[in-house]
């Protein structure tokens, strides 16, 4: 199949980026504070884990597992199995260093093709990876049929005011004020960035799109979440002072019927 270049990286018609298994991109998010510190790095998991059911018991999808930390917290809150899907082998080869847990499976697959028994899992989850995803539509038709009635759905993204520019660049005005722009932010489609590594392809889409995507197919919505950092979080980091301006993750919940 013929490759082109987009950016700096090589992309496949079809295939997924994959930019994780890229040496300099994968060592530059290594040292990111969620790579280092796990769930207690990443400021939004107290919001995203608040929507989760209470896991004892239940069998769990992790879609875009990264280094497992999820699947390991799961299997600590009472999961009975949890299955960790990802792209990359960078990502998956630390998720098995660091994991010594039988009843939790890596699979190395592209989140858009995968195979998988219908009503098989009673919660998917999913961080900061269906933003990598072009065929939204497929992974909600994917969840919708593997998960059990009254299973749940729960998901964090990239925010779609944080992907739409074409320049993702702050502005400020003469005093000093930031404001970021929002141009395009109708036009949904891939967006090229340079974050840790030039080149990085992720898809930008409306908020509209993510809650009728899962309408259109047969989900619940239960909770929609424009996660910024408090003021209690911005005492601790003062170089997120300008986050609640465009709110960086959309966290998402919803319900088979
Ligand atoms: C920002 S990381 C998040 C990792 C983990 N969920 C977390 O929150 O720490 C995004 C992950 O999604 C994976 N990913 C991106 N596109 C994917 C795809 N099409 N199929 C499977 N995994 C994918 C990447 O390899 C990467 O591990």
């Amino acid at each position: 199949m013929a490759a082109r270049r987009e950016g700096t990286k090589t992309l496949v018609p079809g295939m997924p980026q994959n930019i994780y298994d890229q040496t300099d991109f994968f060592l530059g998010y290594s040292r990111l504070q969620r790579s280092v510190l796990g769930l207690a790095g990443a400021p939004e998991w107290p919001a995203l884990r608040a929507m989760l059911p209470p896991l004892s018991g239940l069998r769990v999808l992790d879609l875009g597992c990264g280094f497992g930390a999820f699947a390991r917290w799961a299997r600590e809150a009472g999961a009975v199995s949890v299955l960790g899907v990802d792209l990359s082998e960078n990502m998956l080869a630390r998720a098995r260093a660091e994991t010594h847990d039988a009843a939790v499976v890596y699979r190395r697959g592209d989140i858009e093709q995968l195979e998988l028994d219908a009503d098989s899992f009673d919660v998917v989850y999913s961080s900061l990876a269906l933003h990598y995803v072009a065929n939204l539509a497929a992974v909600c038709a994917l969840v919708r049929r593997v998960l059990t009635a009254g299973g749940a759905f729960v998901f964090s993204v990239e925010h779609p005011v944080f992907t739409a520019p074409r320049h993702p660049v702050w502005q400020r005005d003469a005093a000093g004020v930031a404001a970021w722009p929002l141009n395009h932010y109708l036009d949904e489609s891939a967006r090229v960035t340079d974050w840790i590594a030039p080149g990085v392809v992720k898809q930008h889409r409306c908020i509209a799109t993510y809650v009728n995507t899962l309408l259109d197919h047969g989900m619940r919505l239960t909770r929609l979440v424009e996660w910024a950092p408090d003021a209690t979080l911005i005492a601790h980091h003062p170089d997120w002072a300008d986050e609640p301006h465009r709110p960086p993750f959309l966290l998402i919940g919803a319900q088979r019927p």
